[in-house]
């Protein structure tokens, strides 16, 4: 079982004399620099996390394109990119930003249901590696931009595997009744007509079964049924693309580790699939754990059935708590003695919504100008940002043993009206 890297076990985030340390420089120190809310993450847990995928799966040799909605800073994805990594993209904002990081257009494949005709073209002309075609209009879209480029375009077909997955509602993906991919039966007919795509070479199949999946069952599953699909074809892909998905532990909850998902999947994949090279698309597990949110406590305020800590980091910094109600654990940087009470952790964003975390049991001496860290905030933390209320984004910052860097500066007030006219 994979186990919670957090806080207090694991290297890269540790409390050293009461006070937190990301690798080998205290939060507090970051925070003075800085300031709140802060993103930062740590280069050795997302290095660390990319050698075990690549340790876990070894025996399949996969390409690891790194889904880049995760988390999209420049110098995080050169950092991922220096690891040999391809990139996993959905638009042509990530596109332009994944040649901008330096990934190779050999190593970019671009998913998403709704490419449009500017984003395919710009994808053809820089060759990437591969579409991910999620529906046959879309196929005959690539097929007839890429005519009139005088280009062939590779792809691999997404089905909708229709396999369930353990995991929030808005992320599964591989459900029927999910926009994504295309059914079985569809991708079969596609299949028989081929010839007909003479601007498309069809390499792969794909799919994505949803987010923060935490054991390799359902991976088994969907390879099964691509393996008894394809039989009934005449169809040998060159590549299997298993999507992302993989997931990570925000707190003590069970996930099976990195290694026995590959160990199963690698299995599998060579039984049945020993021609074709593996590609997967994962986000979360390389970046999840190794980023925190920084946070300063504003107020306190009590009232008759609550106790609440108002911190400077709301739902428009971190809405994974808002949107799908996900847990991220709440420690303070500097370890107070007190007895502990029950908080809620709120943001200033007028919302009932807005809050980081419910019913927390924190130190009763916590106070005006203490600082809180939010774990387990490197994936679709940033990446799912906004503006809202009137709010400048964080900055971001990267630790790599006792050196930090400033990765995007805090934004200024100016900057919410910059694109106002
Ligand atoms: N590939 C495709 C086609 C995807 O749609 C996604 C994620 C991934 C790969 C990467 O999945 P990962 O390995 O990170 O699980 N905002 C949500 C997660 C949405 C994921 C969307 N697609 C969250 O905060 O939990």
């Amino acid at each position: 079982m994979e186990k919670y890297l957090g806080i207090i076990s694991g290297n890269l985030y540790r409390y050293t004399g009461g006070k937190l340390f990301i690798e080998d420089i205290s939060a507090e120190k970051i925070c003075k620099k800085f300031g709140t809310p802060l993103y930062v993450y740590s280069v050795g847990h997302i290095k660390n996390q990319i050698s075990r995928i690549r340790n876990s799966f070894r025996r399949v040799n996969p390409l690891i394109c790194y889904s880049m909605k995760a988390n999209s800073n420049l110098r995080v994805l050169k950092l991922i990119r220096k690891q040999d990594c391809g990139v996993d993209i959905v638009s042509g904002g990530e596109l332009a930003k994944a040649l901008k990081a330096g990934f190779p257009a050999k190593k970019i494949v671009f998913a998403g249901v709704g490419k449009t005709e500017r984003e395919i073209i710009s994808a053809i002309k820089n060759g990437i590696f591969l579409f991910t075609v999620e529906s046959v209009e879309e196929l005959r879209a690539i097929d007839s931009i890429a005519r009139k480029l005088r280009r062939v375009a590779d792809i691999s077909l997404r089905i909708n595997v229709d396999v369930n997955v353990d995991t929030h509602h808005y992320t599964k993906t591989a459900r029927k009744e999910t926009k994504f991919g295309m059914p079985i039966k569809e991708v079969g007919s596609v299949l028989k007509n081929r010839q007909d795509f003479r601007h498309i070479r069809i390499k792969g199949i794909q799919f994505h079964l949803g987010s923060n999946i935490k054991n390799s069952a359902p991976y088994i599953e969907a390879l099964s049924k691509v393996r008894d699909f394809l039989r009934r074809t005449d169809f040998r892909p060159s590549i299997i693309d298993i999507g992302g998905g993989f997931g990570i532990p925000y707190r003590d909850e069970k996930v099976e580790s990195i290694e026995s998902f590959g160990e199963k999947i690698s299995g599998f994949f060579m039984k049945y699939f020993s021609e074709a090279s593996i590609i997967f698309e994962p986000g979360r597990f390389i970046v999840g754990n190794a980023g925190i949110l920084l946070t300063e406590i504003v107020y306190r305020k009590h009232t008759d059935t609550k106790n609440f800590l108002i911190v400077d980091a709301g739902m428009n910094d971190l809405i994974r708590p808002s949107l799908y109600g996900s847990y991220h654990e709440i420690i303070p940087v500097t370890k107070k003695s007190g007895r502990k009470i029950v908080y809620d952790i709120v943001g200033p964003v007028c919302e009932t919504g807005d809050f980081l975390g419910k019913e927390r049991l924190l130190s009763q001496d916590l106070s005006s100008g203490d600082l809180l860290a939010v774990m387990g905030a490197g994936a679709y933390g940033f990446s799912m940002s906004s503006n809202y209320n009137g709010r400048p984004k964080p900055a971001e910052v990267l630790v790599s043993g006792d050196r930090v860097i400033c990765c995007r500066r805090r934004e200024k007030i100016e900057d919410l009206w910059k694109y106002e006219t």
